[in-house]
């Protein structure tokens, strides 16, 4: 059995004009998914999740999606889930030469699924890494990481940009522009979330930005704009300037709702973190419902969101320097 973990993440800058070319910077934080992988004697597929934000559930099938029993998927995101283990062990099928394979899989994370935080390229990352060593490779962090965008591609029909999977595979703070990802100088950042239990669908909020792209050129406009506000950032990261990083998410957090991928819960959020001092705090990953992410060293902002209606959870969350560990 191999064991691996890998981290969420929060956008500081970026999400959604990363989609268009723009850069972005995302942030990997030290809330992990756990992925243990032991091989079967057979080519089967088993997964079993517990802890993600869902009732625990187990599937077993043999090895395509098309085997898979009826299977009561009441909750949209437990087959989301299962696309996203099942494409990723393709992806070890395929860099390993082992195409008849099967593998007993069991997740655990403590990042709520579809809630901005990488839940998903996080138990990509970290299952690709354990199937691909308890096959006897290790795999590069960047390799891992090629391998998880196009696990995330494949699964969310072409809409995927690089930067959760990588950032979740190398850990710390991360610049994306297309192709091209690297990691930057970070300070230590004083990252509080704010959840607010729900959940966005990232393909359907992709789609309604790029309509309203194409509708409307001010709308372009915006996502350019956002990017111009990540470059800003970069120079206030390297900096370590919090006061101009706070401004600056706050900007952001204005264009991404002018976009239409904030909701009301986000919005009293991201301003009860303002009222509470905090140098700034903005939607984080594809919006719809989720969760926020706000900078504020002192214990105000993460107190009042414990007593804002709609948040369900406030944490704060340390950078996570490493990305994908080896557990056993
Ligand atoms: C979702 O976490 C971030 C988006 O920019 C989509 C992507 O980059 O794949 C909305």
């Amino acid at each position: 059995m191999a064991v691996s973990s890998a981290p969420g993440k929060v956008y500081l800058f970026g999400e959604h004009a990363v989609v268009y070319g723009e850069p972005a910077v995302p942030c990997a934080i030290e809330r992990r998914a756990r992925v243990g992988v032991e091989q079967r004697a057979d080519s089967k597929l088993r997964v079993h999740a517990e802890d993600l934000s869902l009732d625990g559930f187990t599937v077993e099938y043999g090895g395509s999606t098309d085997d898979r029993p009826d299977v009561d998927v009441s909750e949209s995101l437990i087959s989301a889930a299962m696309g996203y283990v099942d494409e990723a062990i393709a992806q070890v099928r395929d860099v390993t030469d082992e195409d008849e394979v099967g593998f007993d899989v069991t997740i655990e994370s403590d990042i709520p699924l579809g809630a901005g935080l990488g839940s998903s390229a996080a138990v990509v990352v970290a299952a690709i890494d354990a199937a691909a060593r308890e096959l006897g490779v290790s795999l590069e962090a960047d390799e891992i990481a090629e391998r998880a965008y196009r696990t995330e591609h494949e699964v969310q029909d072409g809409q995927a940009s690089r930067a959760d999977t990588f950032c979740s595979a190398t850990g710390g703070a991360v610049r994306v522009e297309g192709d091209d990802c690297r990691s930057i100088e970070a300070p230590d950042l004083p990252i509080v979330i704010g959840f607010d239990g729900g959940a966005g669908d990232t393909g359907q909020l992709v789609a309604g930005v790029r309509d309203l792209r194409e509708e409307y050129g001010f709308a372009a406009d915006t996502v350019e704009a956002i990017g111009d506000i990540v470059r800003r950032g970069e120079e206030a990261l390297a900096d370590g300037d919090l006061e101009e990083l706070g401004r600056l998410m706050n900007f952001n957090h204005g264009l991404l709702s002018a976009l239409g991928v904030s909701s009301r819960s986000l919005d009293t959020m991201v301003w009860a973190a303002r009222d509470a001092d905090a140098y700034g705090a903005k939607l984080t990953g594809a919006g719809g419902g989720g969760c926020i992410v706000a900078l504020d060293p002192t214990p105000e902002t993460e107190t009042a969101l414990s007593f804002t209606p709609g948040c369900e959870d406030a944490f704060r969350a340390e950078l996570a320097e490493a990305g994908v560990k080896r557990l056993e």
